[in-house]
């Protein structure tokens, strides 16, 4: 348990956004130079764009795969894994983010709602393997030997994101809800705060700018996810 702005602390909920990893070199989505700027998400991010041209939706997964092993992860990822480590309570961290860079920053739980770039699904047998190389329609499961069932093992748009019972049970009953680096413009994540208020948690928000959902959190820390989040977690820390 701890004590943040007067109130007792026992289980935090923390949700991460493309904002976290975007100063370990990754590009946001929805930023001036983001990756939806320069590629349409229906052309990319839907289950018809992949059926219409599967070798532009592996090109472009492939290329963001390959961009991790250049990647570190930076002080916020870092951050997290130290409270989740040494908070007197339970920290739970659910991330829009399909890459690993919490992982690799030390956290042990992760919640990948919208998958992992380095995993595949086999839409045959379902299965979700790790995968390193580059994914194709030529590609092999390793699970049931189907040839050519592979896609990438993200969430697009119009699917449904990855263990939502589980972070609903987490948001209901969580002291502190904080969402750092995501702008609010994709739901089911974006109502996360306003579930969070209901269930009477206090919530804070960590972005570089103003998000869809700001005015729904009672404290705003606008700054850089790599002072303002190790900065919260030495508070919270302190008690
Ligand atoms: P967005 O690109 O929509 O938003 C990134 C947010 O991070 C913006 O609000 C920025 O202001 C903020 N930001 C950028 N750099 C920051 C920094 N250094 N420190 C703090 N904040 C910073 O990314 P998400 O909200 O994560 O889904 O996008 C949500 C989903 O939309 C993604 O998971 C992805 C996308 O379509 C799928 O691909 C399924």
């Amino acid at each position: 348990m701890s004590n943040f702005r007067d109130r007792k602390i026992h289980r935090v909920v923390i949700l991460t956004g493309a904002g976290i990893s975007a100063e370990s070199g990754l590009a946001t989505f929805r930023d001036s130079d983001g990756l939806w700027e320069h590629h349409d998400p229906m052309e990319i991010a839907t289950p018809e764009a992949f059926s219409r041209d599967p070798a532009l939706v592996f090109r472009f997964y492939n290329a963001r795969r390959r961009q991790l092993v250049e990647t570190l992860p930076n002080t916020a990822h870092k951050a997290l894994a130290q409270l989740q480590m040494s908070f007197p309570g339970e920290v739970y961290l659910v991330t829009q983010n399909v890459d690993d860079l919490h992982e690799r920053g030390g956290s042990k739980q992760v919640c990948h709602m919208h998958g992992e770039l380095r995993s595949a699904l086999c839409t045959s047998c379902r299965a979700v393997l790790g995968f390193e190389e580059d994914m194709s329609a030529d590609t092999t499961c390793s699970a049931c030997g189907a040839h050519g069932t592979l896609r990438p093992d993200i969430v697009w748009f119009g699917e449904m994101p990855y263990h939502m019972d589980e972070i609903g049970r987490y948001i209901q009953t969580c002291d502190l809800f904080i969402a750092i680096g995501t702008s609010g413009a994709v739901y089911p994540a974006a109502g996360f705060v306003g579930e969070a208020s209901l269930a009477g948690a206090m919530t804070v928000e960590v972005n570089k700018e103003t998000s869809k959902v700001s005015r729904s959190f009672d404290e705003q820390r606008q700054g850089i996810a790599t002072v303002e989040v190790p900065a919260l977690v030495e508070e919270l820390l302190a008690g």
